[in-house]
């Protein structure tokens, strides 16, 4: 029973070869084959980066123009597919809606997908990345009673995104170009981020050869946990709860108390043991984004959030355990300035890092070495004992 090495948590278990994303959790260094961060997310455009990952290299442009056009193609909804979403409770949680809609793509793309085939593999990832948005909106539509929009393909894909969230059939909705660059940036940093909980539950669920519908649908699924991606919506949740600049102590500690299930939300990762790169880059945008839209103005919720970081990376038991803020300690903040509510923050993570997941799908299903994922455990239940009737117990 002792021959297998005991990892929960996978905390120093390697379960692939990968070529696609390298971070250093000591030195906050995160790689998109190889290209710094920062600077894809203030230069490149998210479908750039999007084929950076799924390709390996930076399109040209004339690659880029056919990439564009390719994911434009895909962009509608099976009108059957909709009549399903609309089946959905009027109040469903959108990451419930998306996780089911996603997963029922693979019901209209089955037939058509030979996993081992990677002119298929490739074009179901086109197809993913370029429905995700158009869900994504439909969800949020559901939820409102709004008319589900059509995508526009004259549009950029964030610009598109927004365009389906906000307009409706009587009135045009023109998103603003600092909103169109936050969602941009927003997107590329959650591209991707290697084996998070998410990324690993789209590979296990692919080794045995699934549908990719269902193993995104999978990924989802794990994504929407406040460890995960929910916690986005988590830390307005917390910030609201905290309420006061004046409170924020008191919180702290409660973060501190081991009797008390309360954490710092948007806090601590399980790989930087430094400022996570990504929230560096967010918080400062976050700065630009409230002096932009002073009417959403949430500056209250920043200046407590500024605070509550201040406390804690000032604290020794956040410096102890080298706890800083994540990616999603910013992010919701500019969401909600941007017009967004609270229960779509984890699916616009979902609708980024589908490029991600779609990645190392295509990764995964293309290298030789890969075998059906099947860890093992360490027994310790009952040993060998005989059946006792019912009559008896
Ligand atoms: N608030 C208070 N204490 C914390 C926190 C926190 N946010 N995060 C970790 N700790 C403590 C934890 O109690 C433990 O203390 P001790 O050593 O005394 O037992 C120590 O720090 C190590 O934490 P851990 O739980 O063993 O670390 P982990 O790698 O298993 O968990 C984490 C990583 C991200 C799940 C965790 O830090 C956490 O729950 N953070 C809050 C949720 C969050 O922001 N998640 C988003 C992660 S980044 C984006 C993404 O993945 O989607």
């Amino acid at each position: 029973a002792g021959f297998f090495t005991y990892d929960p948590g996978f905390m120093a278990t390697a379960s692939c070869h990968s070529a696609i994303t390298f971070i250093d959790g000591e030195k906050g260094v995160l790689l998109y084959r190889g290209y710094p961060i920062d600077q894809l997310a203030t230069k490149a455009s998210f479908l750039e980066v999007a084929y950076l990952l799924v390709y390996g290299e930076l399109p040209s442009e004339e690659a880029l123009n056919h990439f564009e056009h390719l994911i434009t193609s895909h962009t509608m909804l099976n009108e059957n597919l909709k009549r399903f979403l609309s089946g959905f409770h009027y109040d469903a949680h959108p990451m419930a809606i998306l996780c089911g809609v996603v997963g029922s793509l693979s019901a209209f793309y089955h037939e058509s997908i030979d996993v081992n085939d990677p002119r298929y593999r490739e074009v179901s990832a086109h197809r993913l990345i370029a429905k995700m948005p158009t869900i994504a909106a439909a969800a949020y539509k559901h939820f409102v009673g709004e008319p589900i929009m059509y995508p526009r393909n004259d549009l950029r894909y964030g610009a598109n995104f927004l365009h389906m969230m906000f307009a409706t059939p009587c009135e045009d909705y023109e998103p603003g170009l600092l909103a169109e660059k936050a969602l941009n940036l927003l997107f590329i940093l959650h591209a991707d981020h290697e084996q998070n909980a998410s990324t690993s539950t789209v590979r296990l669920a692919g080794s045995s050869g699934a549908n990719p519908f269902a193993c995104i649908a999978a990924g989802i699924a794990s994504l929407w946990g406040p460890a995960h991606g929910g916690a986005n919506e988590a830390v307005l949740d917390m910030l609201e709860q905290i309420g006061h600049v004046k409170n924020v102590a008191k919180y702290v500690d409660k973060a501190k108390d081991k009797d008390d299930p309360f954490r710092l939300m948007g806090f601590g990762h399980r790989v930087y043991k430094h400022y996570d790169p990504r929230a560096k880059i967010i918080r400062e945008v976050c700065h630009q984004v409230l002096e932009e839209f002073p009417g959403a103005s949430d500056s209250p919720l920043l200046e407590l959030a500024v605070k509550l970081e201040e406390i804690a990376l000032n604290d020794e038991y956040f410096v102890e355990r080298k706890l800083y803020p994540n990616v999603d300690f910013y992010s919701g903040i500019i969401y909600r300035a941007l017009g967004i509510p609270r229960n779509m923050f984890t699916v616009m993570f979902a609708v980024a890092r589908t490029v991600g997941w779609v990645s190392h799908w295509m990764e995964m299903m293309s290298d030789p070495a890969n075998r059906i994922g099947r860890p093992r455990q360490i027994y310790h239940g009952q040993g060998v004992r005989d059946y006792v009737p019912i009559s008896k117990r």
